[in-house]
């Protein structure tokens, strides 16, 4: 197996090293082949034992044999060369756990999607059957996407105030996945939540403002289109609740549409996504992604914003972006990480892929670390706010 290559290919470097010491370079080609060929000699010797019949070894067994042990440290040398080193002792949640118990990552970055609010009531967008694109035939539109694309929302702002009360339900928790992204926070090792979810349940499960970057913006805020006055949640979901569909601004001579400060297809993500980016992702240690099918860009690249010795984790209901290899490894038989390098297949030496639930995959972890009743006790507790983004 591989072990045996490497501890073989680290042997013979050991022996090289202490010679080179001692002796000039004809000398140390010598003596290697000597003490090789004292190894075939005992090789040979125990074989002779075993099998009567069998005479001494010629100059040719032994020079072939030291030609063969060569050959194979050699071979051994190459492999572990092309074997990046893996973080995780294990491409799975276990792994993953024994990642943060020993080596302690603090700059935990955690990128989430509409999956990890699907538990809490709203509805995420791909997931066909219930997912929102699917159920938009209703507006009659040509592509569902053009429900959140700005040049159609200025030209018919009423498909998407239609879909509002459903995208902004009151009342909604936040659910354990949530949760036990304030227990990274409360534990110190959180650096940033990037968030493409408009839902501010990330406010509401207790993280602090400064922790949560809304990449996709949120409905906390909204402004006029015209005159850019701003408004608050108060009165956008007073709005919401009454009869006219579409918001209209309040201000003297105006009367411009009121947009939620979500982000649409085609505007700009907000100038300080950008800034965190470049700020967070060199620090990063641990990348845990949840709930998305990484599929809207910029978003979804910045997975491969972390250096490429970082564990990454993806807890999904399906594979999605570059863990999709992970998955594929993962239905074959298991075939350990060396023999993989060896054999020139494809396989991901920091990946996790986690197939199923948000709720279940955290609850999962948390047990693993040892966290579970105080995550639990945090989704007994409930909301600490009511505050939003
Ligand atoms: P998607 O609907 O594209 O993906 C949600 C992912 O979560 C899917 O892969 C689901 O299988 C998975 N999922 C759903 N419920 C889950 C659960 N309880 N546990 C685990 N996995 C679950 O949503 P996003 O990736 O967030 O942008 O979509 C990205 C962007 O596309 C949104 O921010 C939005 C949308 O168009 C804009 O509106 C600009």
């Amino acid at each position: 197996s591989s072990l045996v290559i490497m501890s073989d290919s680290s042997n013979l470097v050991n022996r090289k090293s202490k010679k080179e010491d001692e002796e000039n370079a004809e000398n140390e080609q010598t003596s290697s082949a000597a003490s090789a060929g004292d190894q075939s000699s005992q090789r040979a010797e125990s074989s002779v034992k075993d099998n009567p019949s069998s005479s001494n070894p010629s100059k040719i067994d032994v020079f072939t044999s030291f030609v063969e042990s060569v050959g194979q440290s050699l071979k051994g040398a190459a492999a572990e060369a092309a074997r990046p080193s893996s973080p995780l002792k294990t491409l799975d949640l276990a792994g993953i756990a024994d990642y943060i118990k020993t080596r302690k990552p603090k700059n935990i970055i955690v990128m989430t999607g509409a999956g990890i609010s699907t538990s809490a009531g709203i509805p995420d967008f791909r997931t066909p059957g219930s997912g929102l694109y699917s159920n938009l035939a209703e507006y009659d539109l040509e592509d569902p996407q053009d429900i959140f694309d700005i040049d159609f929302f200025k030209e018919n702002p009423e498909p998407f105030f239609k879909l509002a009360k459903a995208l902004f339900p009151k009342d909604v928790k936040p659910t354990p996945a949530h949760y036990f992204v304030k227990l990274l926070e409360k534990k110190g090792l959180l650096l940033r939540w990037f968030t493409q979810n408009i839902d501010s349940l990330e406010i509401r499960a207790g993280v602090s403002k400064e922790k949560v970057m809304a990449a996709h913006g949120s409905h906390a805020t909204s402004t006029c289109l015209k005159c850019r006055k701003k408004y608050d949640l108060a009165w956008i979901t007073k709005h919401l609740d009454s009869s006219a569909l579409v918001p209209h601004c309040e201000a003297p001579d105006c009367d411009g549409v009121v947009k939620p400060d979500i982000i649409f297809f085609s505007e700009s993500l907000p100038r300080d996504f950008f800034v965190k980016i470049v700020q967070d992702f060199p620090c990063c240690d641990l990348l845990i992604v949840m709930g998305t099918s990484l599929i809207v860009q910029p978003f979804a690249g910045l997975v491969d914003e972390v250096d490429s010795e970082i564990p990454r984790l993806l807890i999904n209901r399906e594979p999605a972006g570059p863990f999709r290899a992970h998955a594929d490894a993962a239905r074959r038989p298991t075939i350990p990480l060396e023999v993989c390098y060896g054999l020139g297949i494809k396989a991901s030496h920091r990946d996790v892929f986690h197939r199923g639930d948000c709720n279940e995959g955290v609850l999962e972890l948390a047990e693993r670390l040892g966290w579970d009743a105080e995550l639990e006790q945090m989704i007994a507790a409930g909301p600490p706010t009511t505050e939003l983004l």
